[in-house]
């Protein structure tokens, strides 16, 4: 059963699931507009380290399905080329016309305006076969009007409901004001706050977004830095959640 929802009909190879959803959250416009004028010099370098990690992780499925690309501002194309089928969840309106201006060649094939924690169960049982990315979108989890409670319990669902399937996250952990832009620092478990900033040399007040046991415990892991704005930093952890395919080794 495909998710709950009215069909608005597009083009021929793809169907646009419009669902109950609550507003925009971290999409939107702004959103847009920011990443417009930030992607191409200042978020470069986090590009990059997306791209690698992408690179490093081969899923061997046909199918993906995006959780909160937005228009795919820090995805690279030659990603979403590796799959037949690319079927995205992201509630904002804006993203899908986009997301094809930037990756006309990925094979768009569903798109579904929604909450991926609502549509999930049957999404995910109509595409058994399909891998499941988060693309910087867990740790914004906390700042969409959700108790803290509902938080943690939706991030500790996310591995049993993905049991068997291939899946990978990159979220925000930490944000905070500073200049300095620390080296992608890999990690063997979970990061502990403190300790994390002192390794990184970084001081002051950093904003927690909860999201730092996305990954199950065992899970190696790379923090990754994102200048996010000229002055504001985010720490950013990428990792392959379950059922790893073959992996590249990755520069260090
Ligand atoms: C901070 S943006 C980052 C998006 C993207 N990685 C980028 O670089 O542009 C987060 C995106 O997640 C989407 N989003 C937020 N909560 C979501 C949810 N529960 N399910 C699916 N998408 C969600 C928002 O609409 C937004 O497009």
């Amino acid at each position: 059963m495909l998710p709950r929802g009215r069909s608005t009909g597009t083009a021929p190879a793809e169907r646009q699931e419009e669902v109950k959803s609550r507003p925009d959250r971290s999409g939107g416009m702004n959103w847009h507009l920011r990443a417009l004028a930030r992607r191409g010099r200042l978020w470069q370098p986090f590009r990059q380290e997306v791209a690698a990690f992408l690179a490093g992780w081969q899923p061997l499925t046909r199918s993906m399905i995006l959780v909160g690309p937005s228009a795919g501002w820090c995805l690279p194309s030659a990603f979403l080329t590796r799959f037949d089928r690319v079927l995205v969840v992201d509630p904002d309106r804006w993203a899908r016309p986009l997301f094809k201006r930037l990756h006309p060649r990925a094979g768009l094939a569903q798109w579904v305006r929604g909450d991926f924690f609502d549509v999930a169960p049957d999404l995910l049982a109509a595409e058994p076969d399909a891998a499941v990315l988060f693309c910087n979108v867990l740790g914004q989890l906390r700042f969409a009007g959700r108790e803290a409670d509902e938080t943690d319990r939706l991030i500790a669902g996310i591995a049993p409901l993905l049991a068997g399937r291939p899946w990978a996250s990159f979220h925000e952990i930490l944000s905070g004001e500073t200049d300095l832009t620390p080296r992608r620092l890999p990690l063997a478990g979970p990061p502990h706050h403190e300790a994390l900033l002192k390794q990184l040399g970084l001081s002051g007040e950093w904003l927690d977004h909860a999201a730092s046991h996305v990954l199950p415990k065992a899970v190696p892991r790379d923090i990754v830095p994102w200048r996010f704005a000229p002055g504001r930093l985010h720490l950013v952890e990428m990792g392959i959640g379950g059922v790893r395919g073959p992996v590249t080794d990755r520069p260090s």
